[in-house]
């Protein structure tokens, strides 16, 4: 999937704002942002169901509904489209038999872990279990692209967790899958990449890993008039030196050398170090605040 300065303005509103992103085959990525952020409208584009304003999108090299039709990109999408009184398996029999090739019924219940309840009907499942037959519907056609727009809000821990199972399971065998969220940790638990989104704009794009190392630094707060800020970037590990007023703020990923220079070298008093943890990294990167911190790019921009 290939985005290239993708934009899309709804009046005043620009909902995606010069967006670019690549996403290789057989990645899993989170889509992670704030309400509003821009991840459905993306997500929308992809699947052909809005026309960007500028910029282009190209799913194995071809315009989303011609990759659509060949039925190498399917969507989870978080409500309607399901008959109440059909069961599990009758929905997915009817289903397949729009489809030229569909994959067999047995095979995408088993996959979507619902082989237990292929009798029942889908009136009487749980949202969770509703959400694990549009999955399996989004398998019939064997995509290559899977595209999640939340595809577990509303469910209990427990739905969560079984929904990403099978979702994880499946994906072990090569399918691309990118999902949006709202939750920090379904990101941090299923994804292996994460691309934050935040007012339109990619803030943030990274393994996993990457992102959490964007937490895992710490913060070094001292009262220092008249900082030398320079000095004080060019010490080792540190991202940004920040002033405001008398009090210096470094983010940094080597607290002990920032706390040793300020203390031994400067006249620098009333020190203080804290820890960043990923849901404070979080908020720094989608928050309103976001625009004062100019580390908010981690790892490559891909
Ligand atoms: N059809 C529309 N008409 C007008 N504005 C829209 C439309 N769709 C989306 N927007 C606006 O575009 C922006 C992005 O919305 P979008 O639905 O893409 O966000 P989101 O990241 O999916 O949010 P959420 O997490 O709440 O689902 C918002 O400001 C939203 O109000
Ligand atoms: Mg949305």
């Amino acid at each position: 999937m290939d985005l290239r300065r993708l934009t899309k303005r709804f009046g005043a509103v620009t909902a995606v704002n010069d967006v670019t992103l690549t996403v290789e085959s057989g990645e899993i990525v989170a889509f992670l942002g704030p309400n509003g952020a821009g991840k459905t409208t993306t997500i929308d584009m992809v699947l052909g169901l809005a026309r960007p304003d500028a910029g282009t999108v190209r799913v194995y090299g071809k315009q989303p509904s011609e990759a659509i039709a060949r039925g190498e990109v399917s969507a989870v999408m978080q409500t309607g489209g399901l008959l109440k009184d059909f069961t599990v398996a009758e929905t997915l029999v009817y289903t397949a038999s729009l489809y030229s090739h569909a994959r067999p019924v047995a095979e995408v219940l088993e996959r979507a872990g619902i082989s237990d309840i292929a009798d029942r009907r889908v009136g009487k499942c749980s949202g969770g279990q509703q959400q694990r037959l549009r999955f399996a519907i989004a398998l019939l056609s064997d995509p290559r692209l899977l595209l999640l727009d939340e595809p577990t809000a509303g469910m209990d821990v427990e739905g969560r967790r079984e929904f990403w199972a099978a979702i994880r399971r499946d994906a072990e065998r090569g399918r691309t899958v990118m999902f949006a969220t709202h939750y920090l940790d379904e990101a941090d638990a299923y994804a292996d990449r994460i691309v934050l989104i935040r007012q339109g704009s990619i803030v943030a794009d990274g393994t996993t890993a990457e992102i959490k190392a964007l937490a895992a630094g710490r913060i070094v707060r001292a009262t220092l008039p008249d900082a030398d800020e320079a000095a004080l970037a060019a010490l080792p590990g540190v991202e940004t030196v920040e002033l405001r007023g008398d009090t210096v703020l470094v983010r940094t990923a080597d607290s002990d050398s920032v706390a040793r220079h300020l203390l031994t070298q400067t006249a620098a008093r009333d020190l203080e170090i804290t820890s960043r943890n990923l849901e404070e990294a979080f908020i720094a990167l989608t928050g309103d605040d976001a625009s004062q911190n100019p580390t908010a790019t981690a790892g490559s921009q891909r």
